[in-house]
């Protein structure tokens, strides 16, 4: 029997339809369709003012597309709240760190795992029995990601005094906490150095695996893409202008004419 042939396997996890968003009278985004394939890195590209990060946030809902639509395994997200996003099973980080400054490392990943319990005041108050138990089992979580992403050493520091570069996987483990199927990365590799790009490279591959996740890597620069994304998705204006496995995505010459122009701009 070929497994990969079967309807449930073909289906795209996540379908971005002809989205188009409006701000006055541009258009950031121009009937832009993609989809993304079940455990791929799919790397969002384009010069600076193409469309991605008006795409990132309509994604996790910050924006409402004025046309188009967005499916999760099938389902639009676009009726959902923007609350109950995380609960759907997508999640993000941002572009500028946004982390609880004076909490903990592990309080600050804690937060992102309280989205998936169904808590509330009164059963919390009453430490019902579930709730002790789902509280157990958010620690042996956290416990987890604290491992995955080398934050041990740091896990009781407030996350203030911190590098940037380790207040990033702060936020990579604040996302992990709340279970997602789709993880929203924007710019990750923003701030680091050299060094520091390379390690994470490693690090998305390897949450990739470890937490079956579908990742959508928005970056400015080709680097990181092209050494970890498996499908990449090439934007200009708000338009898609190319798609297509790394290799062929670099060496597509409407792509080079348009890196190209930006940079001369
Ligand atoms: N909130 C906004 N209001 C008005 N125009 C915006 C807003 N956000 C983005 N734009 C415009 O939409 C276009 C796409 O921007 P953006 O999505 O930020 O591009 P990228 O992330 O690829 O650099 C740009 O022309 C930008 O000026
Ligand atoms: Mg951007």
């Amino acid at each position: 029997m070929n497994h990969s042939n079967s309807p449930i396997e073909a289906r795209p996890i996540l379908s971005v339809r002809g989205v188009t968003v409006q701000f006055g009278g541009i258009k950031a985004l121009n009937g832009v369709t993609f989809d993304m394939q079940r455990g791929q890195v799919l790397g969002l590209i384009g010069p600076n003012g193409a469309g991605k990060t008006t795409l990132f946030n309509c994604l996790s809902r910050l924006y409402q597309p004025s046309d188009g639509d967005i499916l999760l395994e099938g389902e639009s997200i676009l009726a959902r709240k923007p609350a109950g996003i995380a609960k759907m099973g997508i999640g993000r980080t941002f572009q500028n760190v946004a982390l609880f400054p004076t909490l903990s490392v592990r309080d600050n990943i804690r937060i992102g795992g309280h989205c998936r319990s169904r808590g509330d005041l009164v059963s919390d108050a009453l430490r019902l029995p579930w709730v002790l138990r789902e509280e157990r089992e958010l620690d042996r979580k956290i416990d987890e990601i604290v491992d995955d992403l080398d934050l041990g050493g740091v896990a009781d520091r407030e996350v203030a005094g911190l590098p940037f570069g380790t207040q990033k996987r702060v936020e990579l483990g604040r996302a992990l906490a709340a279970k997602p199927k789709v993880l929203l990365l924007d710019e990750p590799a923003g701030g680091l150095n050299h060094e520091e790009v390379y390690v994470l490279g490693d690090l998305i591959c390897r949450i990739r695996d470890a937490y079956n996740l579908t990742v959508l890597l928005v970056e400015h620069h080709m680097g990181l893409v092209m050494k970890i994304a498996d499908h990449v998705v090439a934007l200009n204006f708000g338009s898609k202008l190319a798609e297509g496995t790394p290799a062929a995505v670099r060496s597509d010459p409407a792509v080079i004419k348009a890196y190209l122009g930006s940079e001369a701009a």
